[in-house]
């Protein structure tokens, strides 16, 4: 009897596995009769751009042209095939979304993914492939160029809202290329130095994130990074490109390179890269992955199996998004639509972070004010076509002047604009008469008015690409500007305008509200106006820790940022953002994950499933959220774990899970996680993998890094 059971299973188990390869082969059968019928010359065609941003296909097999776009936030207007100048279309202008660290402090999953989507349905609209974004490399320095792109200082905040993104942006059968893998944290010198880090580092800190990327949201290419990591280009790195992307992470898609980042034919044909994409526009065929890849492979450097499986995983990812294989595509897209441009408010909305609120300063209450002054550059200044590769053209952008000018109008409330500052390309002179007079022009301003509204902050002259800032400090003299403006008036509120951490020690001191809204986009004014009117409650919460000098941060406390051309030290190892200013007890600004709200929280008695774990089980814990204020609101509940000993050294806590619940007032809901050990593991040097030691874990449950309301303890069974 026993004996039929097991074979009847037996036959069933096989049966079931041959249907899941039979179901799992279509794609595959399709794949290899394409290769089957495809020469040498034309398998090499895929592997390398034909043009800016185009890889060309084999029309006699119905191959298209694999077309790709940047960037993060948007897709990028048209360029000519053949150079980088624009093409000059006027269809090609498209949805300008909020940044990367804004939508990074929206700290909601769900919105990334409808990100996602909306970038899907504009880059199907404008016949891309490939939308080249998410960026996702770690926030290590304040001062690193393109932190604006990217999402945050902490792995798994970054990696969740990666994984949601790509997914959304798939959905349309647009492919995501999640960028720059890996260890990219500075655009000093990116074309050549080395991050020189631990494998620890590496895996804890820096690779998290394309990995949720990958796995979790199922991204089809990956970009490379310029640099190298311990000394070998990202483009030709074995380590990171074969054995972990392709191998422990089970990668089956395109390894691209950033745009001339390739710097070998046969190494990066061995080591991982699959398609070369470059910047010399009209040598294609003094490529590495061109002739001299064909060479190579006629000269036995290069074995046929290893462009066979290159050209599969051009092939699946276009069979993937439906460019081949006769399937039905996700429609023709949209574009511009007012949907589009209300995902753009609904993203700068939530991301909007209440830095500091004394005396009741904010929300405006609009029936108490006759007028108001907005000062300073970033009031007016349009911040979409700027900062290199993710620069978009936008159709409008409404700036926080406009924003406060429309949500106003119709009421008896009078705006009124000072300069307050010259924005001028970074090492431009301001001559001292220009810069004091304009000062004593906004003073005169917000004296005369009932509130000011400081915005204040960075722009694309320092949140770029190929280029780092100096240092943190609030350029143009603003500093000197915010506080003129908050002894003329009380009820100076200061915006900041800006994608990368700043110096805010003064205007903290000086101003009773701060406020961070980001490059937020195109509909940024007018979630800022309805933020400082009280009409959207205020949800978003850092994505990075704001420190009250630079020398505070691991590297610049160190001194090995950002290194030299050769290379740069990852001294800090892994702690990185609040992970360092926690083991060295630090004291910050604004610490990571602070948001305020104008309502408040209340976090009840959180319950674990068990007190005690072994490996493989899942732990649930809970915690009841209650909004005892008087307006509905979001509240972003933060569950960190510490390991209470262990045999390494490990950070005081880490950031392992986040919810984001809206709350009427009064209203209670429950934040539920499931944690399990993997949670609860560091990457294990000695033993080259992650290990989870048992013993005694602390669960902190709270509002921010610095605001844990409720903690919890459990064990991991041995
Ligand atoms: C940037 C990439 C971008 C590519 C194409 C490179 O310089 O590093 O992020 O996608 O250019 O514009």
């Amino acid at each position: 009897m026993k004996r039929t059971v097991l074979f009847v299973l037996c036959v069933a188990t096989l049966v079931l596995q041959a249907v899941g390869r039979g179901s799992a082969s279509a794609e595959d059968r399709y794949i290899n009769k394409l290769l089957s019928q495809m020469t040498l010359e034309e398998k090499v065609t895929l592997l390398h751009g034909n043009s800016t941003f185009y890889v060309g296909g084999v029309p006699r097999l119905g191959i298209p042209e694999w077309a790709m776009s940047d960037g993060p936030h948007g897709v990028r207007a048209e360029f000519n095939r053949h150079d980088w100048q624009y093409a000059g279309w006027t269809t090609d202008s498209a949805t300008y979304l909020p940044t990367g660290t804004a939508i990074a402090a929206t700290w909601n999953v769900d919105l990334c993914r409808s990100r996602g989507e909306t970038l899907g349905e504009e880059a199907r609209w404008r016949g891309k492939d490939v939308l080249l974004g998410p960026g996702v490399n770690i926030i290590r320095s304040p001062l690193c160029g393109r932190n604006f792109e990217y999402l945050s200082e902490d792995p798994y905040l970054a990696g969740e809202l990666a994984a949601a993104y790509v997914a959304g942006l798939q959905s349309r059968h647009v492919a995501a290329c999640v960028k720059h893998f890996a260890a990219n944290n500075q655009e000093r010198w990116r074309l050549e130095n080395s991050s020189q880090l631990s494998a620890r580092a590496l895996h804890e800190i820096y690779l998290p994130a394309f990995k949720a990327a990958v796995t979790k949201g199922g991204s089809l290419c990956v970009m490379s990074g310029y640099n190298r990591v311990n000394g070998i280009f990202c483009a030709e790195n074995a380590l990171l490109a074969r054995d972990i992307l392709k191998g422990e992470w089970g990668f089956e898609g395109v390894y691209m390179s950033d745009w001339g980042a390739a710097q070998s034919t046969v190494a990066s044909a061995l080591n991982g890269l699959d398609v070369e994409m470059g910047t010399w526009a009209g040598h294609y065929d003094d490529w590495y992955f061109s002739r001299a890849l064909l060479q190579a492979v006629r000269a036995g450097e290069v074995p046929m199996s290893v462009i066979n499986d290159k050209v599969r995983r051009v092939l699946r990812v276009m069979y993937r998004t439906r460019m081949i294989g006769g399937q039905r595509r996700f429609g023709p897209g949209s574009i511009n639509t007012a949907e589009h441009q209300h995902e753009a408010y609904r993203e700068a909305a939530e991301s909007i972070v209440l830095l500091q609120n004394t005396g009741g300063v904010l929300p405006i209450e609009k029936s108490s004010i006759s007028s108001v002054a907005v000062i300073g550059d970033n009031a007016t200044r349009c911040h979409s076509f700027g900062g290199m590769s993710s620069e978009i053209k936008t159709p409008f952008e409404v700036t926080p002047l406009q924003g406060l000018q429309d949500r106003l109008a119709g009421t008896a409330i009078d705006v009124r604009f000072a300069q307050g500052y010259v924005a001028v390309p970074r090492d431009s002179v301001v001559a001292t008469a220009v810069a004091d007079s304009l000062i004593a022009q906004a003073v005169a301003v917000a004296r005369a008015s009932d509130v000011a509204i400081v915005c204040c902050g960075l722009n694309h002259y320092y949140d770029a690409e190929n280029v780092d800032r100096d240092d943190m400090a609030l350029p143009y003299g603003q500093a000197a500007l915010i506080q003129a403006v908050s002894r003329a008036n009380p009820r100076t509120i200061v915006v900041v305008v800006a994608g990368s951490p700043v110096d805010l020690v003064s205007p903290s001191l000086c101003a009773p509200a701060l406020v961070w809204c980001w490059l937020g986009g195109m509909e940024v004014g007018h979630a800022l106006a309805d933020v400082l009117l009280g009409e959207v409650n205020p949800s978003g919460k850092l994505p990075f820790t704001v420190g009250y000098t630079l020398d505070q941060y691991g590297p610049h406390a160190l001194g090995c940022f950002p290194g030299n051309e050769r290379e740069v030290t990852y001294d800090e190892d892994i702690y990185v953002g609040y992970r360092w200013f926690e083991a060295k007890g630090l004291p910050t600004l604004y610490p990571f994950g602070h948001g305020l709200s104008y309502t408040q929280f209340a976090y009840g008695e959180p319950k674990l499933s068990a007190s005690s774990i072994a490996q493989g089980d899942t732990l649930t814990v809970s915690v009841p959220v209650t909004n005892i204020g008087g307006m509905a609101g979001k509240e972003v509940v933060q569950l960190y774990v510490e390991d209470v000993a262990c045999g390494v050294d490990r950070p005081r806590k880490e950031l392992k899970r986040f919810a984001k619940l809206a709350l009427q007032p009064g209203q209670t809901s429950q934040a539920v996680f499931m944690l399990t050990a993997a949670d609860l593991a560091f990457y294990d040097e000695r033993q080259a993998r992650w290990t989870a030691e048992p013993g005694e874990f602390r669960i902190h449950l709270g509002a921010s890094s610095a605001d844990v309301r409720q903690c919890v303890s459990f064990t991991l069974a041995p």
